[in-house]
């Protein structure tokens, strides 16, 4: 998957983009990740890329010109066929299962803004899936894009190890994870459940789908109701 992020500020990405996951399926070719400066698109005399609002109010508001001209270069580029995604605390909400459709996009631009947001034009004529992740506001678009890339970028096949571990992880089976142990089996007081040193497996299957149902229930109970595991497998 080819994946432009247009930004004010590139060397935000570098820690994340440089570690774990990320690191590895760029290395491994199943994302080429790269960052534009929209800057760099600016017309103006020293590289403005935003302006007071029309009407007044606080704040900057970026120019719609500089966008048009980022998101039109990389269509130009072989990004004909990406998802333009805007991260916009006005947007739909980033869910695993939205994650797991942009997975399957041959490619995204996103665009991250800052101060008050882009011109109201961008998203007129651009028409950009307008994604959120969650009901705060955050300076800039920088921290959304990665949350957005990282959880993408570890759906796509072959990126995580084994299928098994995307599918038991919490949010996929529209339920939360059971917990986890490893050793010791007595830390500070804490056994773990002896259930999961009893090398019985249909027993350890049984409590980890009923830890799950019950921590869902207790934490999450918007959550229950919502895909079961088998029906998130056709994805
Ligand atoms: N920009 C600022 N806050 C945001 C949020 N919560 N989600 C996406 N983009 C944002």
């Amino acid at each position: 998957m080819i994946i432009d992020v247009v930004t004010l500020f590139p060397s935000m990405f570098a820690g994340v983009l440089g570690e774990s996951i990320l690191k590895r399926a760029q290395e491994q070719g199943q994302a080429r990740i790269s960052l534009v400066n929209l800057r760099d698109f600016s017309r103006e005399k020293h590289k403005k890329v935003d302006a007071p609002p029309y009407g007044g109010g606080p704040g900057m508001v970026i120019l719609a010109e500089p966008v048009f001209e980022a998101v039109e270069h990389l269509r130009r580029s072989g990004r004909a066929d990406s998802t333009l995604v805007l991260l916009t605390p006005g947007g739909v909400r980033l869910t695993q299962a939205l994650a797991g459709e942009l997975a399957r996009r041959p490619g995204l631009i996103l665009l991250c803004g800052h101060y008050e947001g882009f011109d109201e034009r961008v998203s007129l004529g651009l028409s950009p899936l307008e994604v959120s992740i969650g009901d705060y506001v955050l300076t800039g678009g920088e921290i959304p894009a990665m949350a957005l890339l990282d959880t993408v970028v570890r759906l796509i096949p072959g990126v995580l190890g084994s299928a098994e571990s995307l599918l038991q992880e919490s949010f996929s089976g529209g339920q939360l994870e059971y917990p986890q142990y490893t050793r010791p089996p007595e830390f500070r007081g804490m056994a773990v459940p002896d259930v999961l040193l009893s090398g019985d497996h249909e027993r350890i299957a049984r409590w980890r789908r009923e830890q799950a149902r019950e921590r869902t229930r207790a934490r999450r109970p918007d959550l229950e109701g919502g895909a079961r595991p088998d029906e998130m497998r056709s994805q």
